[in-house]
């Protein structure tokens, strides 16, 4: 079959994957292709166990893989065969040198333009897929351009906004499509072509263009709002815990108020995965270098709100355990950074399980996806931690549940079970806030709720 046009996604990731699989099966007319220098990914990607969870995803890869979507290592040859290139390869903090442990690693992203250059014989649209630092187009145009070669590039930014957890429902039905380009004629064209592409299901009112500054700081700004709302409220949800008012009544009171919004106000452990706290450390260190040191700190402390929130949780542990949970078994419900996903990058769990380990707690750790993940976390720390797929085995002789993901799993288990065989006095942490607090208290368990007033058997 001929194809209207060759697409390459260039990294195969949580992003790349679902992406391009959204987009095989909304154009039938493009054929895309997913390259990758991991031949165990791509492998997993070709086989009946795809390297991600993500619901819906194996329906919709299923339904185009070996049609028009193929997943391959063969990267040179993709590159030559594309009309258009996106790249969402990683680009995590910088963990070495000039802006350590917060301005991005773009070592990735220059090799991926290197690596186009060399092997691209006819004119390309490359669009960043991945999120960057503002005014990398201007690098990756000078790269581009580096060698009066064959071919002529146009850089386009195309940010993603897609959760883990909702990627198909997100890609599918988008909030909006962000296209930002330069505002030459040749900008402008390639924009239209990317647009173009996105038009085939996605309503006209939701594709925004913009100059290419605003669409990549755009994304920058939208993690930064959101991570900044949940550090508000896990704010609010300590002043909760001291006053008796309970963090969800306020939520719905102020997300009732539709200037804020309900949405994103949901209490916690803390914010986990891949993208939030990178992102605000690269936000903070881009400002730091245009000289806003106002404009960094303000940032800043959306992190440091974070950070003490995790340390909360675990302090509430072992504080209300007596001071001393060396020796007791502690279960940790989920360690996925939130529900519907087995990444656990980032994830307040793995602070959790650490910060317990270090007070000589027997951590046991259950989650219906992420145990492999949990186990190359927890590799090589030194304590007592167990593994356990059963959430009733590893609850089995707790003397404390702490739930840190919000799966819907863990509101339907019969707690009275768990209870019966559980040591007294039964404790129950829950850092979601997704269980019937009032009815655990009931059946025995002394109960402590992010935001909300302890629930105690004791004085
Ligand atoms: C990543 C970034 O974290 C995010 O900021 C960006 O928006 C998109 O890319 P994600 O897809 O979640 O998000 O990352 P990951 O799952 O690590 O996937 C990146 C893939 O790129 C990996 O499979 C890696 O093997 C691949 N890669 C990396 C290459 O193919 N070539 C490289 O040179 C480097
Ligand atoms: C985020 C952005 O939502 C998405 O647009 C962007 O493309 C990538 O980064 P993701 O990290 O996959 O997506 O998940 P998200 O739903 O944003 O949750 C991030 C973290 O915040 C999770 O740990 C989640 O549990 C936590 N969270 C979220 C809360 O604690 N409370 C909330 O109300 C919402």
């Amino acid at each position: 079959m001929e194809f209207e046009k060759d697409i390459l996604c260039i990294g195969a990731g949580y992003v790349g994957g679902p992406t391009m699989a959204v987009m095989a099966d909304q154009c039938p007319q493009y054929r895309v292709t997913v390259v990758d220098i991991n031949e165990e990914k791509i492998r997993a990607w070709n086989s009946g166990d795809l390297p991600i969870f993500e619901p819906g995803l194996d329906e919709v890869v299923g339904r185009v893989r070996g049609r028009n979507l193929f997943f391959s290592t063969d990267i040179a040859s993709g590159i030559r065969q594309a009309d258009i290139i996106f790249v969402s390869v990683n680009t995590p903090t910088k963990t070495f040198g000039r802006g350590a442990g917060r301005a991005a690693d773009l070592q990735y992203w220059e090799k991926t333009a290197r690596q186009i250059l060399e092997n691209s014989l006819s004119d390309k649209i490359i669009v960043e897929k991945s999120t960057l630092p503002v005014r990398t187009a201007a690098a990756m145009e000078r790269i581009l351009t580096s060698t009066s070669g064959k071919a002529r590039f146009d850089v386009v930014s195309n940010p993603e906004f897609l959760a883990e957890g909702s990627a198909i429902q997100d890609l599918m039905n988008p909030d909006r499509v962000l296209v930002g380009s330069r505002e030459t004629p040749e900008g402008l064209r390639a924009r239209k072509e990317i647009v173009k592409i996105y038009s085939n299901w996605v309503p006209e009112d939701r594709i925004l263009e913009s100059n290419i500054w605003s669409s990549e700081l755009s994304k920058l700004a939208a993690n930064a709002f959101l991570a900044q709302r949940v550090s508000s409220i896990n704010s609010i949800s300590a002043l909760c815990e001291k006053t008796g008012a309970a963090v969800d009544e306020v939520a719905l009171a102020i997300g009732m108020d539709s200037r804020i919004g309900p949405r994103f106000l949901k209490a916690s452990v803390g914010f986990g995965g891949s993208c939030f706290k990178k992102d605000i450390l690269n936000l903070v260190y881009i400002c730091e270098s245009f000289g806003l040191d106002e404009v960094a700190r303000y940032w800043e402390s959306v992190l440091r709100m974070n950070e003490w929130q995790e340390e909360r949780f675990v302090q509430s542990i072992v504080g209300n355990m007596f001071n001393t949970v060396a020796g007791k078994r502690i279960a940790l419900f989920g360690f996925a950074f939130k529900a519907n996903t087995g990444d656990t990058r980032e994830s307040p769990a793995i602070y959790v399980a650490k910060g317990l380990l270090d007070e000589h707690a027997h951590v046991v750790i259950t989650d219906p996806k992420a145990l492999e993940n949990a186990r190359a976390d927890l590799a090589g720390v030194e304590g007592d931690v167990t593994f356990e797929e059963d959430p009733y085995e590893a609850a089995k002789g707790a003397h404390a549940l702490a739930v840190v993901t919000e799966w819907d799993l863990y509101r339907t288990l019969d707690y009275e079970r768990i209870i019966r065989d559980m040591t007294s006095p039964a404790f129950l942490f829950d850092g979601r806030n997704i269980l019937d607090h009032e009815r655990l208290h009931w059946l025995g368990f002394n109960v402590f709720a992010v935001g909300n007033a302890p629930l105690r058997h004791y004085e």
